[in-house]
């Protein structure tokens, strides 16, 4: 090994670039980042000083991802023996990658994909088949089912981010079950669209659905994810690759809690829906962008020439949205989270005026 081994390294790493994360605008009407601010605050003053009544955090939680996954298992009726969690779905990704895939083994995903599995692919040398989008922001099964034998892993975000489409259940079902290697299906959005394959992993030993609290919960904050596979792979998970405590115990506790308030969580994502429609077309009346039709909790729209504009004077009226640019053969992609009516009708205001 030559001396500087460890320099070289750092200097490799800097030049892959990394996540890019989201300018951070204080203060602002925050649609950039896919939170769930519909939710009310008071959910998680309630969760917290509960978690607080129940914890000591002296002691390592030992038992507790245990509970935590007993209550996973009631809200969304899978055995406990199927479930894993982690630090975020990004943590579950990520050692799922670190761990499964390599130079090796390719993966067969859409162009564009969720950012942080793209780079960590990257940061691990895993090549990609990326299909694009159609110019409708569409995916075509059968491409997928084309490219299949040449691919070791399946991996798609559903509803993708960041163009909230989502295959038909029959499509995604159909191309799951003829793809013979490891499957994953990011259901980060899930909740926001209508449908789950996670039942699917009862009779499908590839298939690792991946959830998260952090959107439908309104918890990013929280860090906590979790998937639904095999009891093989679970068990592998949890005791070889990630012990002895992946969350903390505050997390765990935290999390219990905000699973027996799932009612509340439900009314919510009934609300971001409505609202979600009422974005779309409100902004198809401009007639000056192409908005696509969304399965999450966030929209995508294409402002051509005008989106560095549009996504200026938004910033300088304290609203934040996601500016992406191209994707395809769309050159002016920006992405506006769905908020609370408020925030949705500041942004629509703004647009407005800008337009006006
Ligand atoms: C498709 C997708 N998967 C996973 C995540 C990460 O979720 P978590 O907060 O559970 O790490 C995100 C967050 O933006 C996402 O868009």
């Amino acid at each position: 090994m030559k001396k500087n081994w460890f320099e070289e390294k750092i200097k490799k790493f800097s030049s892959i670039g990394g996540y890019k994360k989201p300018e951070l605008v204080e203060d602002s009407v925050k649609l950039d980042s896919n939170e769930n601010y519909v939710i009310p605050k008071q959910f998680q003053s309630d969760i917290i000083s509960s978690a607080k009544k129940n914890s000591d955090i002296r002691e390592y939680p030992l038992g507790g991802v245990e509970r935590l996954i007993d209550s996973i298992s009631k809200f969304i009726k899978i055995p406990s023996s199927m479930i894993g969690v982690g630090n975020g779905s990004d943590q579950i990704l990520d050692l799922i990658l670190s761990n499964f895939a390599s130079k090796q083994t390719k993966v067969l995903t859409s162009n564009p994909t969720f950012g942080f599995f793209e780079e960590r692919c990257k940061l691990y040398n895993i090549p990609l088949i990326a299909i694009p989008f159609s110019d409708n922001m569409k995916l075509d099964v059968k491409d997928f089912l084309k490219q299949k034998k040449n691919a070791d892993i399946l991996y798609l975000d559903s509803p993708n981010n960041p163009t909230g489409f989502q295959f038909t259940k029959i499509e995604l079902q159909k191309l799951v079950k003829s793809f013979s290697g490891l499957v994953i299906i990011d259901e980060a959005y899930g909740e926001f669209s209508e449908y789950s394959l996670s039942s699917m992993v009862k009779t499908q030993s590839n298939l690792i659905v991946v959830q998260t609290l952090s959107k439908s919960f309104g918890l990013a904050g929280l860090r906590l994810g979790y998937f639904i596979a095999s009891k093989k792979f679970t068990e592998t998970f949890m005791n070889i690759l990630q012990y002895p405590y992946p969350v903390s115990t505050i997390t765990i506790e935290s999390g219990i809690q905000a699973l027996e308030k799932s009612k509340l969580m439900k009314d919510t994502i009934d609300n971001i829906k409505i609202e979600r429609k009422r974005i779309i077309e409100t902004l198809k009346t401009f007639d000056a962008f192409e908005v696509f039709d969304s399965k999450a909790n966030f929209v995508l729209f294409d402002a051509h020439s005008a989106y560095k504009r549009v996504y200026s004077a938004l910033a300088e009226q304290g609203i934040s949205i996601r500016k992406l640019g191209k994707i395809g053969n769309h050159d002016g992609c920006l992405r506006v989270t769905i908020g609370t009516k408020e925030m949705n009708s500041k942004f629509l205001l703004a647009i407005r005026d800008l337009l006006g």
